[in-house]
């Protein structure tokens, strides 16, 4: 067993989108494990869209990743040594471990992993990203029968689930993705009506045009993952008393290369529509995870309901797999294979 553990940090706050040289890589002796702690050694680690967010100074819903710090993140791994009463050596858990080899987690910060899915499925569809495409869902979307669903990274993990959920409730479900062969896996694996490729639209009419007629009846449920041209093409197409369940706006998490303010025609639309808009973070939502996987698990157990795994080896290239995620190189949910 090694006796160093390697984290990747912040090694300064990226201008505009992150490049490689914004992260560093630091080498260390394992730490310490007192009373009340566990030491892990991660196996996955999940790259998830928020973590560019951390990389900003500003005041958000999440204190701000401080320079020379480790990137922050969830990770599934095996318990090494405990002195957790209820956790013990080759148990596997899951929690926040950031982007490292090794996480010293307390006893209230992970979670056992005993279900019959895999482990590294308790980071996405079973994880963070699945909860809250359920989560959103129900609470803000409120899907009939019916209606026209429209949403965007419809591939990852949030939008694969909330497709999935939205198509067992009996809705027209509209995918929006970044290239043929994204479009085709949101029809094929995870059951869309349509898809559309943002990418062979270039401007925002024709997106809304191809949106239209992906969307005869109009959309009733716009869920945000990306904001930029897809909202633009989107807003004119919402019903009266349409949704929007604002879960991110990942075009925009590196900086607005627009300067059209779209400000009054957004708010006209909610006011003339009649719409509900709702920002929502998972975080606040938390109490509600266990029942999500003891209803969700055994039927992505049994292959009911379709996942992606976008895997990288090794935590040294997790910057770069990060870098990508964010502009759509990744098919699926990302996660890097650490030991
Ligand atoms: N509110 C919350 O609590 C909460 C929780 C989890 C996630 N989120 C948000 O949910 C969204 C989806 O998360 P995820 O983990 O499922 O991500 P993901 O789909 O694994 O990865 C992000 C995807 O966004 C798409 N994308 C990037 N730039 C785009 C652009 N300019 N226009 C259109 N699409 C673009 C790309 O897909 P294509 O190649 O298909 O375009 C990319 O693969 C993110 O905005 C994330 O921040 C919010």
């Amino acid at each position: 067993m090694t006796d160093q553990m390697t984290r990747i940090t912040l090694a300064r706050r990226p201008e505009g989108t992150p490049v490689p040289e914004d992260f560093g890589l630091k080498k260390g002796p394992l730490p310490e494990v007192s009373k009340g702690e566990m030491l892990v050694e991660v196996q996955t680690l999940s790259l998830d869209p928020y973590m560019r967010g951390r990389m900003n100074a500003v005041k958000s819903y999440a204190a701000a990743t401080e320079i020379g710090d480790t990137m922050p993140g969830q990770g599934v791994g095996r318990v090494i040594a405990s002195q957790v009463d209820g956790f013990a050596e080759g148990d596997i858990v899951v929690g926040a471990t950031g982007w490292a080899s090794h996480a010293v987690l307390p006893g209230d910060g992970a979670f056992k992993w005993d279900k019959a899915a895999p482990p590294s499925t308790a980071l996405g569809v079973l994880g963070m990203p699945g909860f809250t495409a359920w989560t959103g869902l129900r609470e803000y979307g409120r899907p009939k029968a019916g209606e026209t669903l429209v949403i965007a990274a419809a591939t990852g993990p949030v939008g694969a689930m909330v497709g999935q959920l939205a198509k067992s409730a009996g809705l027209r479900t509209v995918a929006v993705a970044g290239g043929a062969e994204k479009c085709r896996l949101a029809v094929e694996k995870f059951g869309f009506d349509a898809a559309v490729d943002h990418r062979a639209h270039a401007d925002e009419s024709a997106m809304r045009s191809a949106l239209a007629e992906a969307c005869p009846d109009g959309v009733d449920i716009y869920w945000e993952n990306v904001g930029g041209k897809v909202l633009a093409a989107v807003m004119p197409l919402m019903n009266d008393h349409g949704r929007i369940p604002i879960c991110g706006t990942i075009a925009w998490y590196s900086g607005v290369n627009s300067t059209e303010d779209r400000l009054p025609m957004a708010w006209r639309n909610i006011l003339t529509k009649r719409l509900s808009v709702n920002g929502f973070i998972i975080f606040d939502h938390w109490d509600d995870y266990p029942d999500f996987v003891e209803k969700l698990a055994p039927k992505v157990a049994a292959g009911d309901i379709a996942y992606l795994e976008d895997v990288t080896e090794g935590l040294e290239n997790a910057p770069q797999a990060f870098i990508a995620m964010l502009s759509g190189g990744n098919t699926g949910k990302t996660l890097i294979k650490v030991s």
